[in-house]
């Protein structure tokens, strides 16, 4: 016997097997119980979501001689006909595979007659759109005066296409889209028959994908379940679907937060490296968005979701605005709609996420909203959400790593990884000068006057180089892990480091483990400076959060006005 997709093997026998259409099938029981049935229905709706298993649960159940609350009892000798397909008046019609011609034809001559052995004769006319014109001609000659042993059932994804005569003579039913939840539950029930055995996070992944559509959902439980052997964690199932993983949302989530167009790209760009499908991480980027969102307007709507995940999402949520969610999920889905169309999805995708990380080029009313929001939160807050703006691109590989990664600060989509370089003017508009008289500060200054040392650049890498202490010198990692560099002075990169008392500094101060950490940055950065380790107390560190705060108001200014319309004005008291 060859093997069984799992979607036909758990096709639902019963009303109350079907999931997320209660409106429906709670409707149907009720006129099998009152012995109310119409002789027209439509079951229109999404692929995969329970058009033709409730039609073929009705047809059991108008027939069926011992119904149990609107159910057909599937035990008695009509049921079992049907279930073995033998039931000559239960007739199902593909119009999709030969549109349906001769059948409705054949369906004139003969609904004249009565059935042959159970109540009614039930047509079930799937895909009814495809039907030709002569044929809904036909059709509609029978439906317009139907027996009264007849029923038809018409099933269809695109009811648009059908014509308004057919429509008006059918109770019309609109299968919706099955939720996560629903669907994760019906993945629980069917893994347990099926004896799989799969973690809660893998089936969550599966119910998300699967988009509304049961069948989808059992489909990839069953690609899933054939291609690995034994346990199917959260990676094996994200490796099997090809589908961008929570560490890459999340660090997509936590780029476009920063407005880190480098690296949304750079994040992009490993998924597609990785072999992940442009379509799919299309859905999973909007989806994602949409869970953003959820935290944000409604939290409890995450009820369904493992704990880890909400979290982490309200998290995300915090660091974004409403209008931007909103504007970005917009942007994204018009982006994956051309990009079906298009030889290059890859790109629109790309495109779509610089345009959201650099709302400045966007003049659409949604653009303008955005970036308006921004204001009112800079106002409201008294400071910048934090933001990196994708001008002040940081090297490719220094983006952010996903959630789920590293350093807590990474996984919340703050820009706590280059702070230092929050309170630095980019290099072009260094030339302006504004940002030097806004700060006053001689950090600034100095910066401002290095060439050779690219603070931005080692800052923006400064995880990196940890990362890469932490392999060679575990002890100096664990001393430097607060550490930041904080300015560049001369040919020497300033090292501050948080509370490093006596003895502590001594170590990291020593000839030894400068040299350690100068190589470290070489090796990241290939910037070779030589080190000057400060201690950083706490006091100090606020101040200097304050000031590169003061910096990072300026740049949004100038990030959402355009440097043409922004000028730092000196303190009043000057
Ligand atoms: N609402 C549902 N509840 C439970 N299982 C479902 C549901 N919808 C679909 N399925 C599963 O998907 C399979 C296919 O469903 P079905 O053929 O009824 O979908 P459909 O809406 O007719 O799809 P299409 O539009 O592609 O014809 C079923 O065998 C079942 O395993
Ligand atoms: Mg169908
Ligand atoms: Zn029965």
């Amino acid at each position: 016997m060859g093997y069984t997709a799992l979607y036909r093997q758990y096709r639902p026998l019963g009303f109350d097997q079907v999931v997320g259409q209660e409106h429906i099938t709670t409707t149907l029981k009720n006129q099998l119980i009152g012995d109310r049935v119409a002789h027209a229905y439509l079951f229109a709706g999404t692929r995969g979501t329970g058009k033709t298993s409730t039609a073929r649960i009705f047809a059991r159940a108008v027939n069926c001689l011992d119904t149990q609350k609107g159910n057909p009892c599937n035990k008695c000798e009509i049921c079992n006909l049907a279930l073995s397909g033998k039931l000559m008046d239960i007739i199902e019609i593909d119009a999709a595979s030969n549109r349906g011609v001769d059948e409705i034809r054949d369906l004139r001559e003969k609904v004249k007659y009565p059935p042959a052995e159970a109540r009614y004769r039930v047509y079930i006319v799937d895909e009814v759109h495809m039907l030709t014109a002569e044929a809904f001609n036909a059709l509609l000659k029978t439906l317009e005066e139907p027996p009264s042993h007849v029923i038809f059932i018409l099933a269809t994804t695109e009811p648009h296409k059908l014509p308004a005569t057919v429509l008006s003579r059918c109770q019309r039913f609109d299968f919706k889209r099955i939720s996560v939840s629903e669907i994760t539950e019906l993945l629980q029930r069917v893994v347990k028959q099926a004896d799989i055995i799969i973690d809660r996070g893998a089936l969550e992944v599966i119910a998300v994908s699967a988009d509304g559509a049961a069948r989808d959902a059992l489909s990839l439980l069953d690609k899933c379940s054939t291609l690995q052997q034994g346990r199917l964690t959260l990676d094996r199932v994200v490796s099997v679907l090809g589908m961008a993983n929570e560490k890459l949302l999340f660090g997509l989530s936590a780029a476009l937060a920063c407005r880190d167009a480098a690296g949304c790209i750079t994040l992009l760009n490993r998924a597609i490296k990785d072999g992940r499908d442009t379509g799919q991480l299309f859905k999973d980027i909007i989806y994602h968005l949409r869970d953003i969102l959820i935290a944000k307007v409604s939290p409890s709507g995450l009820s369904d979701m493992s704990k880890e995940k909400a979290e982490h999402l309200l998290m995300v949520a915090d660091k974004l605005e409403v209008n931007t969610l909103i504007r970005a999920i917009d942007v994204l889905s018009e982006a994956q709609a051309k990009a079906k169309w298009s030889a290059h999805p890859g790109i629109l995708l790309e495109v779509a996420l610089v345009k959201l990380c650099e709302p400045s080029m966007d003049s659409s009313i949604e653009g303008l909203i955005d970036r308006i929001s921004r204001i009112e939160s800079i106002v409201l807050k008294g400071k910048a959400p934090k933001a990196a703006s994708g001008k002040d691109k940081a090297p490719a590989e220094d983006v952010p790593e996903p959630a789920g990664a590293d350093s807590p600060e990474e996984v919340q989509g703050d820009c706590t990884v280059k702070p230092a370089a929050r309170g630095k003017s980019r290099p072009h508009e260094e030339n302006k000068s504004k940002p030097d008289k806004q700060s006053g500060a001689t950090a600034v200054e100095s910066r401002n006057t290095q060439e050779d040392i690219d603070l931005e650049q080692i800052t923006a890498a400064w995880n990196k180089v940890l990362k890469h202490l932490e392999k060679s010198k575990k002890g100096l990692f664990t001393l430097l892990k607060n550490s930041r560099p904080t300015e560049a002075k001369g040919a020497a990169l300033v090292i501050g480091c948080q509370a490093l008392h006596g003895i502590y500094y001594d170590i990291v101060n020593s000839k030894e483990n400068k040299e350690a950490l100068r190589e470290a940055i070489y090796t990241v950065t290939g910037s070779g400076c030589e080190v000057v380790v400060e201690s950083v107390d706490n006091e100090q560190s606020s101040l200097q959060a304050d000031m590169e705060q003061e910096c990072g108001l300026y740049e949004e200014a100038v990030e959402i006005f355009g440097s043409h319309l922004v000028e730092a004005l000196e303190d009043k008291d000057d």
